[in-house]
Formats: structure tokens, sequence, C-alpha cells
């Protein structure tokens, strides 16, 4: 069987997922647009990740799928899209007869995203984002074994709709609500209110209707011009508690609700990672589970994994579903990339151990490993590491090569077994969708990636799920004697992160990286002058 999963909806993250599978095996890709056509957060037709999707599986025609699954399809034509805005449809979908094609409400695509790829058999899903495809803001399922089903939906204004909102006001603009959570901490000792929210929780709503403009982000309550970074601060630590609050009502009326131990929480504001710890740290739930691709970019994996089970009736043959599903690189591919470009010298001598050396040297050396991995982060295959021991490091990497704001923090990736020594946590955070607090006596070993309360947004590394990036951070512990990398996305700010080895090569030739760890066993260092 092959299902084909689409996000088309226009306003941003549209891609692709294709499932494979028969009754011994399922396997899974999925691929952003943002990633091939090179347009952060791209709202383009998705045909080039079908493409890509259906190639990485030898898919030479529509005649050959089983079933195509999306969330948006307003217009009854393929070649429209949900504003009627023209697609190149041509090349793909018009080939495809009507009744292979199937629409599938936006919450419970993401609800399948989370609860196929958390390995669990039965779970609460609450799924809070911005809006769905038909409007829903906030929803909550239950799945047992096979089947998901809705409890209640709501398309009240949400915490998704007014964290957007004080991110606009705060000058960020769309899609940047992780700037607003990495600016939070800045706010706590602010001694002075910017807004007076106002809330009503019950069940499934968590209502702010008399704070936003609906169908705007602006907000309907009185908002002082926020030009200092003391306000911007203040404003972005309001709006966080907010979110805490927010969530953790949802997660008790969805425990209530359910009776589940298990919760799986997925929608774009699943990638708040602050609130997400503070619901694990409630002890509410036995385990919480966030998928990597929470956001929209996991849509089309959600909707085909629908199509794969609840249509077509397969079964679930696999446990969690893996987060490196990009599409593959074989090396005839590397290496064509490699004489594709000079500047760089090659070394293919014992590379991971001159990649580690070069980390403990306090140099600044990208990853490009294997396929890549689903959602907005960088977990090891497309990522630039630096050491995380040097205060400084931070600016470096800005200003050498990221150039973001410098209240963003970057992220520790740690070898999972030494979790408890360094963070006051003690359990896997595999896709840095957790912020524990990083222990007191720690903050001065790992300054780089400790917040400025006193945080960390946490990957833990184990052999299996990570073998490069493990295998570095090993190497960096002989080394230094700590087992933590700085880990950050690879690119610079305001683009994707890289996808192809080409792509991988021309950011580490455009940017200040030093060397660029490449297949796993090869590494170029830039010459000098370069
Ligand atoms: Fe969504």
């Amino acid at each position: 069987m092959r299902v084909l999963g689409l996000h088309k909806d226009p306003w941003h993250n549209t891609g692709a997922a294709l499932i494979s599978g028969d009754d011994d095996q399922a396997r899974f890709v999925m691929v952003s647009e943002e990633r091939l056509d090179r347009v952060k957060d791209s709202r383009a037709f998705p045909e080039k990740a079908v493409a890509a999707c259906m190639r990485e599986f030898g898919v030479r025609s529509f005649a050959d799928l089983d079933l195509v699954v999306t969330d948006y399809i307003a217009s009854d034509s393929w070649k429209e899209d949900f504003i009627h805005r023209p697609c190149r449809t041509d090349v793909f979908l018009a080939q495809l007869p009507k009744d292979k094609v199937l629409t599938l409400n936006h919450h419970l695509a993401h609800a399948y995203a989370a609860y196929f790829s958390s390995g669990f058999n039965n779970a609460a899903i609450l799924v809070v984002d911005g809006r769905g495809s038909d409007k829903e803001t906030q929803s909550l399922y239950v799945a047992d074994g096979m089947t998901v089903r809705l409890i209640a939906s709501t398309d009240v204004i949400g915490i998704g709709l007014l964290y957007a909102a004080v991110t606009h006001a705060i000058g960020f603009g769309l899609l940047q609500e992780g700037k607003t959570m990495g600016l939070a901490p800045y706010g706590e000792l602010v001694d002075r209110r910017i807004f007076n929210i106002q809330r009503a929780f019950d069940g499934i709503v968590t209502d702010y209707s008399s704070v936003c403009v609906d169908g705007s982000y602006d907000l309907k309550i009185p908002t002082p011009p926020l030009r200092s970074f003391e306000d911007r601060a203040r404003a972005a630590f309001e709006v966080q508690k907010e979110c805490e609050e927010a969530m953790l009502h949802l997660s008790k009326w969805a425990k209530d609700s359910t009776g589940k131990d298990k919760l799986c929480i997925t929608g774009g504001v699943a990638l708040n990672s602050v609130a997400n710890f503070k619901i694990l740290q409630s002890g509410l739930y036995r385990d919480v589970f966030i998928n990597p691709a929470a956001s929209d970019t996991g849509i089309p994996l959600g909707a085909a994994l629908y199509g794969y089970h609840a249509c077509l009736g397969m079964r679930r043959n696999y446990d969690e579903i893996p987060v490196f599903i990009g599409p593959s690189y074989d090396r005839r591919e590397i290496e064509a990339a490699l004489s594709s470009f000079d500047g760089f010298g090659v070394r293919r001598e014992r590379a991971l151990e001159q990649a580690a050396a070069m980390l403990a040297d306090n140099k600044i050396v990208a990853c490009h490993f294997g396929k890549s991995e689903m959602g907005p982060r960088a977990l090891g295959n497309r990522s630039i590491l630096m050491s995380p021991l040097l205060p400084e490091n931070k600016d470096i990497l800005n200003s050498r090569v990221k150039h973001r704001e410098s209240f963003r923090p970057f992220a520790p990736a740690i070898m999972e077994e030494h979790t408890a020594e360094y963070f006051e946590m003690d359990r896997p955070s595999p896709y840095m969708l957790l912020v524990p607090q990083v222990r007191a006596d720690k903050r001065t070993i790992i300054p780089a990636v400790t917040h400025v309360d006193g945080s960390g947004r946490l990957q833990t590394l184990t052999p299996k799920r990570n073998p490069l990036l493990y295998a570095l951070a090993r190497l960096f512990k002989e080394a230094t004697g700590v087992p933590v990398l700085l880990n950050t996305s690879f690119n610079v700010n305001g683009e994707p992160i890289v996808e192809s080895p080409v792509d991988a090569i021309r950011c580490f030739l455009g940017t200040d990286i030093d060397a660029l760890l490449i297949g796993g066993d090869t590494l170029l260092v830039k010459k000098q002058g370069h």
C-alpha cells in the first residue's frame, strides 16, 4: 500500500509524506517544501516535496498510489488552492482519480502524527495551534489501539492565537513564537505589567476573544508601544505565563475527561518546550510525548497515517516513527556535490575524530549526515555544533554564522546517560521539546547553552537514535570531560535548514563555519583565505 499525505494550506509549512508498506513493514518519508524550494516556511504547493517522496520509494506515477490524503481542499479543483490562487498542479495532480483523494480535518491530522509517532498504545491527545481547516483552535482526542476519537473541539480564540498576537505586537512577525519564548525569561524581573489579559477557561476552551481581534493578529486590549527591550521582554514573559497556565488547564481537563495516564501534545503550541516541561513536572501523566513535527510540518505525515491506518485498515507494525525520515542522498550525490565546489580541503582519514578535536579546540563544525530530521528543530543530521564551555561562544556563533538576536539561547545536546548529572531532569528528551533547569553547579561549565534563567532546551542522545552526534559528544567528552555539545540548526538566520549535500556545502562556504562533516566520514576544512 502506498499513501501520499499532503499539506497544501497556503499559509505556511506545506509539504508531503509517503508511507509505503505491507503487513511486514511500513516505511516513511516526509519533507517540507521549504527544504527544497529554499523559502523559509514555504507556502508553495508542495510539488517538489511530492516528487522527492515518490522518488524515495520508486513510485513513478499517481496510478501507483492507493490514496492521497490532505487537510485542505476547499476548492473543487486541484488546480486552485484554498484562496483560489492557481497552483502548478498539472505535473502531478491532474492525473489523479477523484476517488483516490480524501480530505481530513487539520487537527485530526495533527493527532494522527503525534499518536502514531509516540509508540503509545493508548493516550489522550491535545491539539493546540492557531486555527485548522474547520477553524478549530483546540481539540482533545482519545486513542485506544488503532482508534482515534474526538472528545471535544472549539473554534474560540485560544492560546495559540493569543501567543501569535503578542509575538506580532512585540515586532517579531508571523511564525516567530519561538523568539518570544526565548525572550520571556528576561521579562521576569521587570516590575511593570504590560497587558491586562482577561481569559475564561472551560473544558477545551481557553477563551481569549476579549483580548484578540478575530481574523487578524491584532490585540483588542490597550497595548503601549513596545519599544524598549524591557517592555518587549515583559510582554513576552506575560504571554509565556499565560501559555503555561492555559496548557496546564487543558492537560488537567484532558486527564479528567479521558482517564488516560499518557498524553500526546501537538499543534504549533506544542513547540513551547517550556510549557511542555511544566506539564511533565505537574505529574498529571505517567508519560508525555511531543512529536518533533508538532507544527504544521507534521501534517503530511498525519494525513498519510490516517489514510494508511483508518482508511486502508493497515496494521501498525512499528513502534515509534523515527525522526530522520527525509529523502536519502547516496554516496554518488555527495561526491558530485564535493566536486562541484572548491575552497576546502577534504579529509577522509578519521574524519569523526578530527571533527571532535576541532570542537574541543573551540572551532565551529557543521554536520550533514543521512536523512534530514522532520520538524523545525535540527537534531544532529543537519546541525551546526560548537563547544558549550565558553560563554562567548554564543556571540561567536552569532557574529560568524547565525546572525540571530543575541537574547536567543542555543541548545545543549547531551549523552543521555549523563542527563541527571547536568540537568534537573532524568528522562529522555530526544526532540529538544523540553526545557529543564541546568543544575546550579553546572551552569558555569556549560554557559553557552545555559539560558538567562538557568534553563536549557535539551536534546538527549543515544547511540541508536543519533549515531553520529552521540559519537561526536563521546569524543568531545574524552577530550574535555564534558558530555555536552551546543547544537543549532544548519542554516543562517531567515533561511530553511539545509537539505541536500549541495545546500550544506553552499552554506558552509557562505559563512564562517570552520569545517563540515559530510556523510559521517568526510571532513571538509576551509582553505586559508576562504
Ligand atoms: Fe496546525
